[in-house]
């Protein structure tokens, strides 16, 4: 049975490779003072940069850089981000990058008018905000996080070796987001399975919890389907169109608050990834894909009927003859399969996680509960040994 909801999602979409054209439009709606933010300088070689530029001179903007927002986005970079933006009066941040650029402008947008500590407020009392915000829109690079259409916020406290997603309001999220498919051809190889797999996991963080019968879990059987179809096209050939467009389009839809609605959510994966992150600073992505099939070997049993109808109904696993179990089990067979063909990480020791650091990983992450079983941090333990 579905729950009560609200739904509502503000962000307006331009999708295609014609979508940079809305920008002038858009920029008109906003006042004159700009902040380009964005990453390490792939903007630059892909000339997505001088494109911008030139239509935020035609439109007469004054424009401030904000350069160098790493993956795994800091608190000290939000905090120099919040300064320059004040100091220059910003009237509207334009986020140009994959989701740390995105993510990073969201909480910089809600962070600019807050009198308090954005990392206490928002990150660790997990307030909403109540200032004013700094509206932002975005030219989508990277595909994977869903940043563009959500209130999503991952901000790393390398100090203190916590790696916490806010969840903000409607009100933070993009006030427009740009989707050109092509965009994403020159994403490196590595950067590219591993947002491959970053949507895979919100899609499961979402369907392997709950019981009951509900739309969303047949929509998110459609939507891994696909995924799983246009990443093996698009592992041969980047430059498809057709799938590299449909993985951006599944992408959003994964995490775009749409398919998480009435219904519980489970997230221990992302939980356990992201303090992976925090004491490694590696790609999101990897960090999920090193511990999934472990986990999900782990609670299999907690979510039998789930992982049954998993194996059947996305990959194909022929029930006849067998126990539900043997069905669950060859389902994760065929995902771990699918992981191995299109290359990403199986394994924590690989993203520089140490023997030493397990325990330490183990008791720092969130546990939350409502997925398939409470873990314990023992149990989380268990888990990362199992990836090593
Ligand atoms: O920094 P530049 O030079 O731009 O290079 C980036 C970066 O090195 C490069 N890149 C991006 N677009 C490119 C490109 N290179 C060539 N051509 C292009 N078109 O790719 C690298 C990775 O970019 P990044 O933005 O870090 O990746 P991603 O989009 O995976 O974002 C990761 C961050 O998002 C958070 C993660 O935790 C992580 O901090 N997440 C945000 C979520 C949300 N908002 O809901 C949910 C996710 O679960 C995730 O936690
Ligand atoms: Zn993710």
């Amino acid at each position: 049975m579905l729950g009560n909801f609200n739904y509502c999602n503000p962000t307006k979409l331009y999708f295609g490779e014609e979508a940079i054209k809305n920008l002038s439009d858009e920029l008109k709606n906003y006042g004159k003072r700009i902040l380009l933010v964005y990453g390490g300088g792939s903007i630059k070689k892909n000339g997505i940069y001088d494109e911008v530029i030139s239509i935020l001179n035609e439109e007469g903007k004054e424009v401030t850089e904000l350069s160098g927002v790493m993956s795994n986005p800091t608190l000290d970079k939000l905090y120099e981000g919040v300064n320059l933006a004040r100091k220059n009066n910003i009237d509207f941040i334009l986020a140009v990058g994959g989701g740390s650029v995105v993510d990073y402008s969201k909480a910089l947008s809600a962070s600019i008018h807050c009198t308090e500590d954005p990392w206490q407020k928002f990150y660790i009392r997990m307030e909403d905000p109540d200032n004013e915000i700094v509206p932002l829109g975005d030219i989508l690079t990277m595909v994977g996080t869903g940043s563009e259409m959500n209130g999503g916020a991952v901000i790393t406290n390398t100090k203190e070796k916590l790696k916490i997603g806010k969840v903000f309001n409607e009100k933070v999220f993009p006030k427009f987001s740009i989707l050109n498919p092509k965009v994403t051809f020159s994403i490196p190889k590595y950067q590219m399975v591993a947002g491959f797999f970053d949507i895979m996991s919100h899609i499961l963080e979402q369907y392997f919890s709950n019981t009951d019968d509900n739309t969303s879990d047949y929509v998110m059987e459609g939507l891994l389907k696909s995924l799983i179809h246009s990443s093996l096209v698009a592992v041969e050939n980047p430059e498809d169109y057709e799938a590299r467009s449909n993985i951006m389009w599944i992408a959003t839809w994964a995490l775009n608050t749409f398919v998480a609605k009435g219904k519980s959510t489970d997230w221990m994966v992302h939980m356990i990834g992201q303090q992976v992150g925090a004491y490694t600073n590696a790609t999101h992505g990897m960090t999920l894909s090193a511990v999934s099939i472990p986990y999900y070997r782990y609670i299999m049993k907690d979510g039998l009927k789930k992982f049954k109808r998993y194996a059947v109904n996305v990959w194909n696993v022929n029930p006849a003859g067998k126990t539900d179990e043997v069905i669950a089990k060859e389902g994760l067979d065929a995902m771990e399969q699918y992981m191995n063909k299109i290359g990403v990480v199986m394994k924590i020791s690989e993203l520089g996680v140490k023997e030493d650091m397990i325990s330490d990983i183990a008791k720092s992450s969130f546990i939350l509960p409502g997925g398939y079983r409470v873990l314990t941090a023992d149990e989380i333990e268990i888990i990362l040994k199992k990836s090593m």
